[in-house]
């Protein structure tokens, strides 16, 4: 097995069967369920609560990966971590305290991450390694799928990386790099190229008829 991981975001996904969806993209290689919660308050626009996921539970054992554009964070947390999440992250400007945050999520038994928007400096992970199991780094503005690709992410990832590397040769706990955002199978090999592991894809896998093709085609570019 690589160490890269394809997320599929079911946002892009067929809502009216996704439980189908979520099996058939897992069937055709995906490693990782990417679950999008958006508020209409936090970000312009409103998916999918925790029903939802205890909804998609059933119909996989891969992990669910709850990304929280939401304002309040934590009186959410429980409710996903109950639904069957693994991993849960958050927008450390949505949280009023982030170590809080991400203890409740340790707490409730899943993995947790700070997700930085583009503009948003990486300073937050300062004093929160030690809590931390995925960095997620937005490759778009968030609130919707099918947005470009934002180039200048790039050396942000290379600056995680930097930092995970350093953690990781200190501690030898493993840290997870996720971008999420604009992700296609022609910019995928240019993105791991500067220490992304771990790769979110909506539109670019469930907008095609065989997803499989695609995630292929992915991974094909990660072993270039
Ligand atoms: C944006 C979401 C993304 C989005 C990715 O706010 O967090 O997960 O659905 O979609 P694509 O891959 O279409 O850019
Ligand atoms: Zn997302």
């Amino acid at each position: 097995m690589s160490n890269f991981r394809i997320a599929p975001s079911i946002l892009a996904a067929d809502f009216a069967r996704l439980g189908e969806e979520v099996k058939n993209v897992i069937a055709a290689g995906a490693d990782i369920i990417h679950f999008d919660v958006m508020d209409n308050h936090y970000v312009p626009n409103l998916t999918m609560g925790p029903m939802f996921c205890e909804a998609i539970r059933p119909y996989t054992t891969a992990p669910i990966d709850v990304h929280l554009m939401v304002k309040p964070v934590d009186r959410i947390i429980p409710d996903f971590a109950k639904a069957g999440a693994n991993i849960i992250t958050f927008h450390p400007e949505a949280s009023e305290h982030i170590d809080r945050s991400l203890g409740l999520i340790k707490e409730h038994g899943c993995k947790a991450g700070l997700v930085f928007n583009p503009a948003t400096p990486l300073h937050y992970l300062d004093y929160v390694m030690d809590k931390i199991d995925m960095i997620l780094l937005m490759s778009v503005n968030p609130g919707y799928g099918g947005q470009s690709f934002i180039p200048g992410v790039l050396a942000k990832a290379k600056e995680a990386r930097t930092r995970i590397d350093a953690y990781t040769a200190r501690t030898g706990r493993e840290i997870w790099l996720e971008i999420d955002g604009g992700v296609n199978a022609g910019n995928i090999a240019e993105i791991a190229a500067a220490g992304v592991d771990t790769f979110v894809a909506g539109s670019a896998i469930f907008g095609k008829p065989d997803y499989k093709t695609v995630i292929d085609q992915m991974r094909l570019e990660l072993t270039r």
